[in-house]
């Protein structure tokens, strides 16, 4: 069958030669182990206890702890602002022991729910780790989260520790009172703790650096990480011990780490990136990481990437945008030398992007990775032993088989665009969404897990993101769910309304656009904007607020009273409407 030609399909290929390759790539023979490859070789990567138990926080700290690693660099944490702290393996073991026994001593159960709602510190990591280890359910959450989001998550996972620091722990008192289920606040940075709240610095000193890292059954759960979807409040995605085989395997296939790598994911820990790539993959398998606290500059990046010599690298789409918008005097600067793969996640990565990194960073492209907080681990890739071609997420991972369906089901020619899915049985697979029986079935139809992208597949078998079949929105790589933002912005004395999409920008992906409907008394104004605006951004999170509002008479919604955001944005973008026949009038 000729490839179709569209759009998505054009750019050349970037071939790599293999003599060329400053190490040879872990993973040899795609297409061989597309055929040969099964989970039990992938299991042996990783230390099982007896009678088939397992910890992932095993993997990733006590085996190289106790093991020859035990005195290798875990953790460089470079704070942004001249601090620098170093962390061993073993280290970093005591570190999470510690806090382990801290919630022993508080009488936490396992499997009961441990959040962390920190900045990017070694406490974050410790205490991240620390509750995998003792059997409780980790989970992390971005700082820039306000107090209804905060809310949200502790409220529905009947959370009963949190970790936090004096700053952001203000926006949890601002909903303590909601929290029945709460029971103790672990303060970073606190000596002399108020009443009801407890010092992490204390609690620490006096805890024991030996713990026995709990066996865990491989289906019992690791961490939850709450993830927006259409409709509702963000959902718990729940993911078990077992994912630390394909966290692992991904690691070693595709970010192709090796020993001596000194390696770098910028994703904060709050998002799934973070978490899988940011402390599990690359610790399980021995790596030394940095750390970099602050804010986003792209000349602390690049002297980051200088100053550590890093040479394995994760990062975003739109912070490459943003450095590509410096400019490539600013690149030059430094000595970038050490750098040997690149890769990025999050959402579509422009040609333009990879094609920039092949000038700036020596000929070395971006490899763009595809996955989603419920699949745990990379699923789609741009392996480094295959040539690459700019725009195409790549192809699948070995043992995981993707296709492109319709709504039966029914897999859909090369080159037709259609609804991305996936054969359901990969070992990081989301386990459950939590006390949301419902919501985790509506992902699975007719035999197939369905992923909400749109994509196709061309003939050389890579992968092509189209966009979401749903209204989730990715502004700067991360997912915002608009019945969120329109909760927050109804809570808004001035909004009676409101509705609100993702709206294509040239560096963000999207940014959020509202359209609201003011109540009785309220006069649009540039000053009223801006206050609703600052409204979301402290109630629910920094980054997911409207950088757009339209105050609007009415909105389109269906007869049941649905705000129809498809068609806000359809006439937002010039869009053929589609079918109305729903609307109310
Ligand atoms: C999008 C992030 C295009 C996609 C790890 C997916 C991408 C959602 C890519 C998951 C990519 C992720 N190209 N789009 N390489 N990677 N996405 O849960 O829409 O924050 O469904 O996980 O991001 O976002 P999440």
């Amino acid at each position: 069958m000729a490839e179709k030609d569209t759009e998505l399909m054009k750019g050349e290929i970037i071939v790599k030669d293999p003599s060329k390759l400053r190490l040879k790539p872990n993973l040899q023979d795609y297409n061989g182990l597309r055929k040969s490859f099964k989970w039990a070789d992938a299991e042996k990567m990783v230390d099982w206890f007896p009678g088939g138990k397992i910890n992932a926080a095993y993997n990733v700290l006590d085996r190289h702890a106790k093991g020859k690693n035990a005195d290798k660099l875990a953790l460089i944490y470079d704070d942004g602002a001249g601090t620098v702290k170093k962390y061993t393996f073993k280290q970093l073991n005591d570190e999470a022991n510690k806090f382990a026994n801290v919630l022993k001593k508080l009488g936490v159960k396992r499997q009961d729910r441990v959040f962390v709602f920190l900045q990017r510190t070694v406490e974050c990591y410790a205490s991240f780790l620390g509750a995998i280890k003792y059997g409780a359910i980790a989970s992390p959450m971005f700082p820039a989260f306000g107090p209804d989001a905060i809310k949200d998550r502790l409220l529905d996972s009947s959370a009963v520790v949190l970790v936090t620091d004096p700053e952001l722990k203000k926006r949890f008192y601002q909903v303590k009172n909601d929290l029945p289920d709460l029971k103790h606040l672990i303060v970073v940075g606190e000596d002399n703790p108020p009443a009801g709240e407890l010092s992490y610095s204390k609690e620490m000193a006096t805890a024991s650096k030996e713990f026995e890292t709990v066996p865990m059954d491989p289906e019992e759960f690791m961490f939850m990480l709450y993830t927006s979807g259409t409709t509702g409040k963000p959902k718990g995605v729940v993911h078990a011990h077992k994912g630390i085989v394909q966290q692992t395997l991904t690691t070693r296939w595709v970010l192709d780490v090796h020993d001596d790598d000194i390696y770098w994911c910028t994703a904060d820990i709050g998002w799934v990136t973070g978490v899988v790539y940011g402390v599990l993959g690359p610790w399980s398998n021995g790596i030394t990481q940095i750390g970099l606290g602050g804010r986003f500059d792209p000349e602390t990046w690049y002297k980051t990437i200088q100053n550590y010599k890093i040479t394995v690298w994760y990062t975003a789409p739109t912070a490459v945008r943003m450095l590509m918008a410096k400019g490539d005097e600013l690149p030059a600067k430094y000595d970038l030398s050490s750098l040997r793969a690149l890769y990025s996640v999050g959402e579509p990565l422009n040609p333009e992007g990879v094609k920039w990194a092949l000038e700036v960073f020596d000929s070395k492209p971006f490899h763009d990775t595809w996955w989603q907080t419920e699949t745990g681990s990379i699923l789609i890739t741009n392996f480094p032993e295959m040539p690459i071609k700019p725009g195409s997420m790549g192809k699948p991972l070995p043992g995981v088989e993707a296709a492109i369906v319709d709504e039966n089901g029914d897999v859909l020619p090369q080159g037709e665009e259609g609804s991305l899915v996936l054969k359901p049985g990969w070992p990081s697979m989301m386990r459950q969404i939590w006390k949301n029986p419902a919501k985790y079935n509506e992902y699975m139809r007719n035999d197939w897990y369905y992923t909400g992208d749109t994509a196709q597949i061309d003939k050389d078998g890579y992968f092509w993101y189209v966009g979401r079949a749903d209204d989730v929105i990715k502004t700067s790589g991360e997912r915002v769910g608009p019945f969120e933002v329109e909760s927050a912005l109804i809570e808004h004395p001035a909004v009676a309304e409101a509705g609100v999409i993702g709206k294509p920008d040239q560096l963000r992906g999207n940014i959020i656009k509202a359209f609201i409907v003011l109540t009785p008394g309220h006069t649009e104004s540039d000053e009223l904007k801006v206050e609703i605006q600052k409204f979301v951004k402290t109630r629910l999170a920094g980054h997911a607020y409207p950088r757009e509002i339209d105050v609007v008479k009415t909105l389109p919604k269906t007869r049941s009273g649905k705000i129809m955001r498809r068609l806000l944005r359809a006439r937002e973008l010039g869009l053929p409407i589609g079918d109305t026949s729903t609307l109310e009038d």
